[in-house]
């Protein structure tokens, strides 16, 4: 193995750069070529494909986003486009690829592997969706984002007594509603993974009317319902003020967490080790504080399953 290249691909993720420049500092390190590929899948088709020094990760490691940039590629799903990217790849002499991204992106690396290049998968998303790993890079950073903007609208809601819906992102996924509800002691957090849950918190907050509370936070992850339809729900069923708002993509931007940038940097040296050993199709995976290696199948094989334990504490503690 003389050369990898790194790419980023799905939606950007906090930790990201951090994890590009693992990748390269670490092919470096052990005497490799190091290539950056741009606008993911889509700069592999193109054939958007340049090498990486060390001085080109340089002062990279706090900044959100991706340097490489990202992109969604559905060319890439296809035998033409793939074979276009294949090409582009022997044509540089490229021996290995470490993909940064989510599972749809982890399906593209697959791909790859079949076709004989060998490739391991870094997860990279907010949404921490992924099975096999306890955290992915960004779900930190994404949590602490929610955080900060629940505690800033927490001073309004006491100020006024009022209720407060904050949908934030999370179509298939509840980590991040689950862990910034906990984190943010929200009286009610709703979640794709019981979303049967829309009664439930409005009699919770009528129970915690009965007993005194003036103001209340719920937070609802958008693969559920929408802010505006909880707001309207609980209006209906309380005729309080009810306000919203949707974080969006605030929660994808900003200065990774040390956390996201430790994992990030464990994760992308990890994933040339492997490239090196003669590895391939494996996910680096962290599990109670260890990096392992998970076979990109049985990740993509399985249903992602947030800490659905945290759900029933965040009840207990916001009594
Ligand atoms: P994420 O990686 O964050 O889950 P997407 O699901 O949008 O994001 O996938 C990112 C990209 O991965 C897609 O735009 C496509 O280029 C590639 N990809 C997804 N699924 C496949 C597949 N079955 N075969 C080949 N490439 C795929
Ligand atoms: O990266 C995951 C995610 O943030 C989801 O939670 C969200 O629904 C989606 O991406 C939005 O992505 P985009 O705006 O890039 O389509």
């Amino acid at each position: 193995m003389k050369r990898i290249a790194v790419l980023t691909s799905g939606g950007d993720a906090p930790g990201m750069n951090a994890a590009i420049r693992a990748v390269v500092r670490s092919g470096h390190y052990h005497g490799l070529e190091v290539y950056g590929v741009y606008r993911g899948y889509s700069g592999l088709i193109e054939g958007n494909i340049h090498r990486l020094d060390l001085g080109s990760v340089g002062d990279i490691i706090h900044r959100g986003g991706t340097i490489l940039q990202s992109a969604r590629c559905e060319e890439f799903k296809t035998e033409e486009g793939r074979k276009r990217a294949i090409g582009h790849l022997r044509a540089h002499g490229i021996d290995g690829v470490v993909v940064i991204g989510g599972d749809g992106s982890f399906r593209g690396a697959l791909k790859l592997c079949e076709a004989g290049i060998p490739a391991i998968g870094v997860p990279g998303t907010i949404d921490n969706d992924i099975p096999g790993t306890d955290f992915t890079i960004g779900f930190d950073t994404a949590v602490n984002t929610v955080i900060d903007c629940i505690d800033k609208i927490r001073d309004t809601a006491t100020s006024h007594d009022r209720t407060f819906v904050i949908e934030v992102m999370g179509r298939d996924a509840g980590d991040i509603a689950l862990w910034a509800g906990l984190a943010g002691g929200a009286e009610s957090i709703i979640i794709p993974e019981e979303p049967d849950s829309l009664d439930e918190v409005v009699e919770r907050l009528k129970r915690g009317v009965q007993r005194g509370k003036k103001h209340s936070i719920i937070i609802v992850a958008e693969g559920v319902a929408s802010g505006a339809e909880v707001a309207a729900r609980v209006r209906k069923a309380t005729g309080w003020e009810t306000r919203v708002t949707v974080l969006g993509h605030v929660q994808r931007g900003g200065t990774p967490t040390a956390f996201d940038r430790v994992l990030a940097g464990r994760m992308g040296s990890k994933a040339v080790e492997w490239l090196l050993q003669g590895k391939h199709s494996l996910m680096t995976a962290i599990r109670n504080g260890e990096i392992i290696g998970v076979e990109l199948k049985t990740a993509l094989s399985q249903k992602h399953s947030p800490a659905m334990e945290l759900h029933g504490l965040a009840k207990i503690l916001s009594i």
